[in-house]
């Protein structure tokens, strides 16, 4: 009898998963001749009656290294351990779950997601005995085990576009504009973006910022001629004083009551500089449509990974990228440590040393 796994999607998507799904099936089924199905909705499909799966094959995949999103849909609402039924009930489906993947002979699951997907891939595995191998995904960049998870490059090109276009309006109206990209508690994609589209100021989460500093930025520039700025912030900065103290999620909720940190920055500095002053907020964007280049590689590096740890029998494993080399790690250590920007790592320095101010 052929092996047959299964494969889903979940959390949030990122411009890299159908490139994934597309590699692994190539080198499970056409290599290796296993069948292999696609589980609809993160675990939903194999959680509803009838089960919604999708069969997956080489014809099935064809184009999907260029197409953003995922077709087999993804929820950040799926969690089997805590999930709710129509009529809003909280229950633990993880047995049902694991009986699903019983009856429909699936040697284990293949997991593509962030660390929450990661977490629960390895409570299913721990207490109801699905095997799980897991490939890591998230725009953010910031999962400590892996170098870069597919979807970041693709976020900060996109980033960069909007710097880009946002300096040249800048420009011609003496303004300064605030860009806020995705980054709720780490900052990579604000200060790789901001780098590469000349950002002025960078805010990121890790480095709460002194608003007085910016302005000050600002305004030396004005005096220095340049009349305009453009300012990157990560949806998790916020000013020092704001930051000072709060849990991740107090910070979370000031952000929210704020108008987000955008909204937060240009506020703190009216009546501190001269300048007209607008938003804008990327938003979802950065999350749609064709994953760049290196996203493409390095999802099909990921999709062949997982298939090469199936038929190893490395259940419990999570595929990664470190110096350059694509091979596995134990979930467990994979999702144990997040990974932020280091106030004092090279990135940082580098950004300063060609006066780029971060507040702080
Ligand atoms: O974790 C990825 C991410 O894109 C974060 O940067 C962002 O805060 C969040 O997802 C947005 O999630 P949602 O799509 O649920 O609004």
């Amino acid at each position: 009898m052929k092996r047959r796994v299964g494969i889903c999607t979940g959390g949030g998507d990122a411009p890299g998963l159908n490139a994934v799904i597309r590699a692994f099936v190539r080198d499970a089924v056409q290599q290796r001749g296993w069948e292999v199905v696609g589980i609809a909705d993160s675990f939903n499909g194999l959680l509803e009656q009838p089960h919604r799966l999708i069969p997956l094959n080489p014809n099935a995949t064809r184009g999907l290294v260029r197409r953003g999103g995922t077709i087999l849909g993804t929820t950040n609402r799926g969690n089997p351990f805590s999930y709710t039924r129509a009529n809003g009930e909280k229950v633990d489906v993880a047995p049902e779950l694991a009986k699903a993947v019983k009856e429909e002979r699936l040697e284990g699951l293949v997991c593509i997601g962030g660390d929450g997907t990661q977490a629960i891939a390895l409570q299913l595995m721990r207490e109801v005995g699905i095997p799980v191998v897991g490939v890591p995904k998230t725009i953010d960049n910031d999962l400590s085990a892996t170098d870069y998870t597919f979807g970041f490059q693709t976020a900060v090109d996109i980033a960069t576009d909007a710097l880009d276009r946002l300096q040249t309006t800048a420009e011609s109206h003496d303004r300064v504009l605030f860009l806020e990209v995705m980054g709720r508690d780490a900052g990579h994609i604000a200060l790789e973006a901001g780098l590469a589209g000349g950002a002025d100021i960078i805010l990121v989460p890790e480095i709460p910022y002194d608003v007085e500093r910016v302005a000050a930025c600002i305004r030396d520039r004005a005096e220095r001629g340049r009349r305009f700025s453009v300012v990157i912030c990560a949806e998790g900065a916020l000013p020092v004083d704001l930051a000072k103290g709060k849990s991740m999620e107090e910070r979370w909720e000031l952000l929210r009551d704020g108008g987000g940190a955008a909204n937060i920055a240009m506020s703190s500095l009216r009546g501190r500089i001269q300048a007209e002053m607008r938003t804008c907020v990327l938003g979802h964007i950065q999350r749609g449509g064709a994953p760049c280049a290196f996203d493409r590689v390095l999802a099909t590096r990921f999709g062949v990974a997982a298939s090469r740890l199936v038929d190893e029998g490395r259940w419990g494993e999570m595929v990664r990228l470190r110096n350059g080399v694509v091979d596995g790690v134990p979930i467990e250590e994979a999702i144990a440590t997040y990974k932020f920007v280091d106030p004092n790592g090279q990135l940082v320095s580098t950004a300063r040393a060609i006066g780029v101010e971060f507040g702080g």
